[in-house]
């Protein structure tokens, strides 16, 4: 991937800059819930007020399928914002149209007007050409910062940078591929990717992507039990996906060949029939009823201790069903080891995010990604169109 233009790079006084951010963030109760992706933008956007910009800030929020859908609005974004900026952020009712073309009029330099969710008009979606120009007709220029929006070829992803030049990337754009790109790269070894989750089918092509560059593979999870079962271990009745089990025994078997390590766990918390009901098993079986929800202790100090001589670790997917506190303990001392073990730490977005925050975590990690499907399909190294889109540095 060719190294891309910088805001810093734009000359940006007095100019109107489109700048594409990712404010998708729960609300709740009409209020932000979490602000993570909106402290992420600030630095570009402080940067583009600093230095005399009229921002027009574009986003989505949600899936409202082309419709506008007032519990997907914007408002309470805009207002969150303004708290963190300590300025004023106008809100514009319609991202296109007279309420954006007037609200991008009136900005004076080091303004700020967020637009309502682009989302709303299915031509964001399906990238329409119409659409796209009258995105651009708002402004001069054109900066991305939404890492986590880059994996969706959208209008204001992909076709607004392709009429408003020169496209630039924002500050959480550039580090976000700096970051992960550390792992495509040349990362220092014994390399580590920790990959969980529900389904062995959403990681196949970044498991193929790394097994160059990983030394070991450790599979938490349900994406385990697929698994698992592949070696004819019995899982009773927890998640598989019974069409990958030949395609899960297939990427163990590459591994092998390449010399590659490739840990399971080798016991479980399993439930019996409802969330209250659980155990630990003794060993890696499970029986008859039961289904896998978190790793089992031996598994923490299994994986704990693969972790202690990692150099470079991903951590891609949760270890269990770590939102019920019962099931929590694997994601939970995993994320610990992996805090301590002086290793160059990556996570993925997503749940892992939330799990690493939810533990406390985040701040002791080197890395934590604020895109989920975006850092996925980077590592698999599928192309980013929202980065392609960019003007070259
Ligand atoms: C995300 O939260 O992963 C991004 O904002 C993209 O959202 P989407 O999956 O609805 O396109």
């Amino acid at each position: 991937m060719s190294k891309k233009l910088s805001v810093r790079d734009l000359d940006l006084k007095g100019k109107r800059v489109f700048c594409r951010v990712d404010f998708n963030v729960p609300l709740d109760g009409g209020e932000v819930a979490d602000d993570n992706r909106i402290d992420a933008a600030l630095p570009t956007l402080n940067h583009l007020a600093e230095h005399g910009a009229r921002i027009i800030l574009a986003s989505h929020l949600g899936r409202p399928r082309g419709k506008a859908k007032p519990e997907l609005s914007l408002a309470p974004v805009a207002r969150r914002l303004a708290q963190k900026l300590d300025r004023p952020v106008a809100f514009a009712e319609d991202c296109v149209g007279a309420p954006a073309g007037t609200a991008a009029r009136s900005l004076q330099d080091g303004g700020f007007v967020l637009l309502e969710n682009l989302r709303f008009h299915p031509g964001e979606e399906a990238n329409k050409e119409e659409f796209a120009a009258e995105l651009a007709s708002l402004a001069d220029l054109y900066v991305n910062d939404a890492f986590g929006t880059a994996h969706r070829a959208h209008a204001s992803t992909a076709g607004v940078p392709g009429i408003l030049r020169p496209a630039a990337a924002g500050f959480l754009m550039d580090l976000e591929l700096e970051q992960l790109g550390r792992l495509t790269g040349t990362p220092e070894s014994p390399f580590v990717a920790i990959l969980g989750g529900a389904k062995v089918s959403d990681k196949i092509t970044l498991i193929e992507n790394l097994m160059p560059v990983v030394d070991s593979f450790i599979i938490g999870g349900a994406m385990a039990y697929t698994f698992l079962k592949s070696m004819v271990h019995p899982v009773g009745k927890s998640l598989i996906e019974g069409d990958n089990l030949t395609l899960a025994k297939s990427i163990m078997q590459k591994a092998e060949l390449q010399g590659k390590r490739f840990v399971l766990p080798v016991d479980h918390v399993v439930t019996l029939g409802d969330d209250d009901n659980y155990r630990t098993t003794a060993n890696v079986d499970i029986a008859g009823v039961e289904a896998g929800a978190d790793i089992g202790p031996k598994s923490v100090e299994l994986f704990a201790s693969v972790l202690a001589s990692a150099r470079t670790v991903l951590w891609n997917g949760p270890l269990g069903r770590f939102e019920l506190e019962q099931f929590s303990n694997g994601t939970r001392r995993v994320g610990e080891a992996l805090a301590g073990s002086g290793a160059v730490s990556v996570v993925g977005g997503g749940d892992t995010a939330s799990a690493v925050r939810k533990f406390g975590l985040a701040e002791r990690m080197s890395h934590v990604s604020t895109g989920g499907g975006a850092s996925l399909e980077f590592l698999s190294g599928l192309p980013l169109p929202g980065v392609d889109a960019l003007s070259d540095a």
